[in-house]
């Protein structure tokens, strides 16, 4: 969601600028811009749509020479995506430039107060009184200018901004944005996510909230909003830099999706030393455990719909009772945490503005919050008291796939442990877990190679208009799972029910020919989710299940079956979520959908 990219060094800026926001276009975006000092004055240059508009427009950066600049990808907030509102934005004499990602809450009494002054805007967005307060506030110290603009607007913000006659320095601050700043030989860096500029520098500094950060070509220097100079630490990136390229892939999904196996692996193995689970990052005593009386998850999208499996889970195994919350319900419902609750929040950006603000509410009231987070040093996993990192690496394609299925293992090893301690499993149960967990890399890897099954179905299916899933228990929150990926990037409607409950009325949209995917999983609900199947097909649906190997009996129900590898009920969801996810993928790729970029997309939803 709106992606920030900021260059002054040795270099031309524009090329790198360019290159910068293309590795953040995985963000979502529908327009961009940027701003580029010649040696004299700031050139803009915007586009409405895909980033190669911009490129064609500037001839890759050519046409911009600078060694000084911001970028910005526009994810609309505020106004239509066209060139007025896209950033960069000015102020009236174009000499400062701003580009915004965020909600400026208090915009429009600035904009009246800017108006009021004699102040023109030209865009409807609330960055631009960002520009329009600069120049109000600027005497010839920036710095000045920024802190006095800073103590006047409430809201979120990560911001670029250049002076005109500054042009040996470019401003950075943040508060509930994310902003990283970097640094190499040639030149210093802002940018929104640490793959923009993965490829000059792996020297990187998380700008805190309301730190201002002044870059120079050759050092960087960090204030409080009070002016007050302060000390930070650059951190080592130690990813891999093709971990963020499609590496022979036709899309990041399709990668991605491969990579599950090693992820699954990655999150699992540093927690299994000889026969027990060690998860050093929950940081709590066994006894601590036990007092859990209550566990609240909450998180967005298919964060949340792991957090609705790992309800059945948790509670199944170590019967502790867990309420799931979409984080954008919990932080406003007040909702009631009694003493012993533990609050987890799953996040793979670790920067969804719904899911930080329940963070915070839940540790406002003095509970503790356990982050399950992918990306290193974002905003949940350094604000949450405790965090357990999902070892999936930089996740490009904004459907995910393999942060969901790191995400799920990671809450089954909290789930085993809980139960271990609580001993409400004993050890024949726990050995066996431990024995189907590590057996699941490889099980998924075999639904994996076993594409092309689904590649063919999926293609009878590009036209469908409207398709169901429905399951019961784990194997509704599949459905979940399964419904959204399809929808997601295929722009097909869908929708998912519990299985029991399509009778209660969605039953009346099945026709002739309608898909319905039914998920079956669970042994002990097999001959209701029959029941259910049948229901749909004597009402003319075409009935595609996904279950275990062995229950031949679907046969009799279903029209086209998938089987996944036999492995304990609990983690069903790992195998089963495969075969939805290549479905949802083929379906897009036959429509000839913008896979790894849906449209109104963003991968880190930074605003409520
Ligand atoms: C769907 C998807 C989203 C995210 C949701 C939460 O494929 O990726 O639904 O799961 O926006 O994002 P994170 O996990 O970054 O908090």
């Amino acid at each position: 969601m709106c992606g920030i990219v900021g260059y002054i060094g040795k270099k031309q800026a524009a090329p790198i600028i360019l290159d910068g926001l293309a590795r953040l276009e995985y963000r979502g975006y529908d327009s961009a811009g940027m701003a580029i000092f010649d040696g004299e004055r700031i050139n803009i240059k915007k586009s409405v749509g895909r980033l190669k508009i911009l490129e064609n427009l500037t001839h890759d950066g050519k046409m911009m020479p600078g060694l000084l600049g911001i970028g910005h990808t526009r994810w609309a907030t505020h106004g239509a995506p066209n060139n007025e509102n896209s950033h960069p934005h000015f102020n009236e004499d174009e000499t400062i430039a701003v580009v915004h990602n965020g909600i400026i809450e208090n915009y429009l009494a600035l904009r009246k107060k800017m108006t009021d002054k004699g102040y023109h805007f030209r865009s409807e967005t609330d960055t631009e009184v960002l520009a329009h307060l600069l120049d109000y506030y600027y005497k010839g110290n920036p710095l000045e200018a920024i802190t006095k603009v800073l103590h006047r607007v409430s809201g979120s913000y990560a911001l670029g901004i250049m002076f005109a006659d500054h042009p040996d320095e470019i401003f950075a601050v943040r508060k509930d944005s994310p902003l990283i700043v970097g640094q190499n030989e040639d030149g210093c860096f802002i940018a929104s996510d640490v793959p923009a500029i993965l490829k000059y520098t792996r020297t990187v500094t998380y700008v805190e909230n309301q730190e201002i950060v002044r870059l120079r070509e050759d050092h960087m220097h960090f204030y409080t909003v009070d002016e007050e100079e302060i000390a930070k630490t650059p951190v080592t990136i130690d990813w891999d830099a093709n971990a963020a390229e499609k590496g022979g892939y036709e899309h990041f999904m399709l990668k991605e999706m491969y990579e599950q196996p090693k992820t699954v692996s990655d999150t699992i193995s540093p927690r299994l030393k000889g026969n027990e689970i060690v998860i050093e990052e929950l940081n709590m005593s066994d006894d601590e455990i036990r007092a859990i009386k209550k566990i609240h998850i909450v998180a967005c999208g298919s964060a949340y719909h792991t957090g609705v499996t790992a309800k059945y889970v948790m509670e199944g195994l170590a019967r502790i009772p867990v309420e799931v919350d979409v984080a954008s319900e919990f932080r406003y419902r007040n909702p009631i945490l009694e003493e012993g609750a533990l609050v987890i929040v799953i996040s793979q950006s670790g920067e969804t503005a719904d899911s930080l603000a329940a963070l915070r509410e839940s540790k406002a009231r003095g509970f503790k919050v356990l982050g399950i987070v992918n990306v290193v040093g974002s905003s949940i996993a350094r604000e949450a008291d405790n965090v357990m990192y999902t070892w999936a690496g930089p996740e490009i394609a904004v459907a995910t796939t393999k942060a969901y299925s790191a995400q799920l293992v990671a809450l089954y090893l909290l789930a085993i442990k809980f139960a271990q301690v609580k001993e409400t499993i004993d050890e024949i149960e726990f050995d066996g877990m431990l024995e189907d967990l590590k057996r699941l890399p490889d099980q998924i890897e075999l639904l994996l190679n076993n594409k092309q099954r689904i590649q063919r179905f999926a293609n009878r299916y590009i036209g469908a208009k409207d398709v169901f899933f429905i399951g019961r228990g784990i194997d509704y929150a599949i459905s979940l799972e399964g419904s959204l990926k399809l929808k997601e990037i295929s722009y097909i409607h869908s929708e998912a029910y519990a299985a029991g409950e399509l009778k209660h009325g969605t039953i009346s949209l099945i026709e002739e020919g309608t898909l319905v995917a039914a998920v079956s999983t669970q042994p002990a609900l097999y001959q209701k989710t029959i029941s259910n199947m049948v229901e749909v097909k004597a009402r003319g649906a075409f009935v595609l299940a996904v279950t275990c190997e062995g229950n031949k009996e679907i046969e009799k129900a279903a029209d086209y079956v998938i089987y996944i590898p036999e492995t304990n009920a609990y983690f069903a969801n790992s195998l089963a979520i495969i075969p939805l996810q290549l479905f949802g993928y083929y379906v897009a790729v036959g429509k000839g959908c913008d896979v790894d970029k849906p449209r109104n997309l963003a991968k880190s939803v930074t605003v409520e």
